[in-house]
């Protein structure tokens, strides 16, 4: 099974980049810039990978990403990356960047957007991967704060593909930045936002109705109400899971407890991905085998559960049509019927 997830094509629609600061850079970069870092060595770091819920593991994610400094940097933290897309035959990437945790450090959106966009693009060459670039707003900084980043964002749209919501969610609903959504949608942006991770099933329904979201980040709070798991079915309006960044953040107690299956088998358009895979244990590959194992996924399961990936992804219709024709012919290959 691990090698039928290896080379089973994968789309990777819900990741931080900054998430995937693994400890060894993170310490390479802290040295190279002067930054000091609140641990000693890259083992004491790893040791304090223990979350109880979003907030502990935010805490930590922000200080992670105190080193980031210069365009090289941010150009090393994207290439590190998509090297394991690579190892891991990720085919397209659609990336969440944090502005405003970097803005606050007085790093210029130009050296941030600069060092990702070169990674990506070297990446596309070298590896064949697509990509889509999702600017983030931190929903525990105020939505004035946003239209200040979206304000200093607009030089640089042409090379942005979306917006996002992102950060603390208790407390922090999606109506509060309703303005700003509205701003970024005028301006030919769609919108995504994280909802019903830690936050109640109106947090979802405010994304729907006052975001006007084209997919919802997490989500799995949805079974709580019928008529949202309806209307979720209804639309294919598609949820980005991610099943161990759920189970190490506590949304989920233990993996056997999940309910990404439940969801695809009630048809909702559910895509498997991995948030901020320095923190939670794994990247794609890890995600998918933690279905197998924990779930009992069947191959044809992971194979809908990739086709989701390419349906909600933002690609245009003939790079959908080529990478729906490779997993089919993938199952086929491995004897796996799809109805
Ligand atoms: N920022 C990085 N990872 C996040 C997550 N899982 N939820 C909310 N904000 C985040
Ligand atoms: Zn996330």
């Amino acid at each position: 099974m691990d090698n039928f997830i290896a080379g089973l094509p994968k789309l990777e629609l819900h990741l931080h980049i900054e998430g995937t600061l693994e400890p060894e850079l993170m310490f390479a970069m802290a040295s190279r810039n002067g930054v000091a870092l609140p641990w000693p060595d890259v083992e004491s770091l790893r040791a304090a990978y223990e979350f109880d819920c979003l907030q502990s593991f935010l805490d930590l994610y922000y200080r992670g990403a105190s080193v980031l400094i210069t365009e090289q940097d941010f150009f090393d933290l994207t290439w590190a990356y998509l090297e394991r897309c690579a190892a891991e035959q990720v085919v397209h990437v659609e990336i969440f960047f944090d502005p405003q945790a970097h803005s606050v450090r007085g790093i210029p959106l130009a050296t941030v957007l600069g060092g990702i966009e070169r990674a990506l693009q070297a990446g596309a060459l070298a590896f064949g991967i697509s990509w889509r670039l999702i600017m983030s707003f931190l929903r525990h900084l105020s939505e004035e704060a946003a239209f200040l980043t979206l304000r200093e964002a607009e030089p640089f749209l042409e090379r942005i593909h979306g917006i996002g919501l992102d950060s603390g969610e208790l407390g922090n609903p999606p109506t509060k930045f309703a303005g700003v959504f509205a701003q970024a949608r005028a301006l030919g942006l769609p919108v995504v936002a994280h909802a019903g991770e830690e936050g109640p099933v109106s947090y979802i329904w405010q994304a729907i109705n006052e975001l006007q979201v084209r997919r919802i980040d997490h989500g799995v709070r949805c079974v709580d109400d019928p008529e949202l798991l309806r209307y979720l079915s209804d639309t294919r309006l598609p949820l980005t899971v991610c099943p161990l960044s759920n189970t190490r953040l506590k949304v989920f107690a233990q993996m056997a407890d999940h309910n990404v299956l439940q969801l695809l088998e009630q048809g909702l358009c559910v895509t498997i991905n991995s948030d901020d895979p320095a923190y939670f244990g794994g990247y794609m590959a890890a995600n998918f085998q933690a279905l197998v194992a924990e779930l009992g996924a069947s191959r044809e399961q992971l194979c809908r559960l990739s086709l989701n990936g390419v349906e909600a992804s933002w690609l245009d219709l003939a790079d959908k049509a080529r990478l729906t024709r490779e997993i089919l012919c993938y199952a086929a290959c491995h004897g796996v019927t799809l109805n």
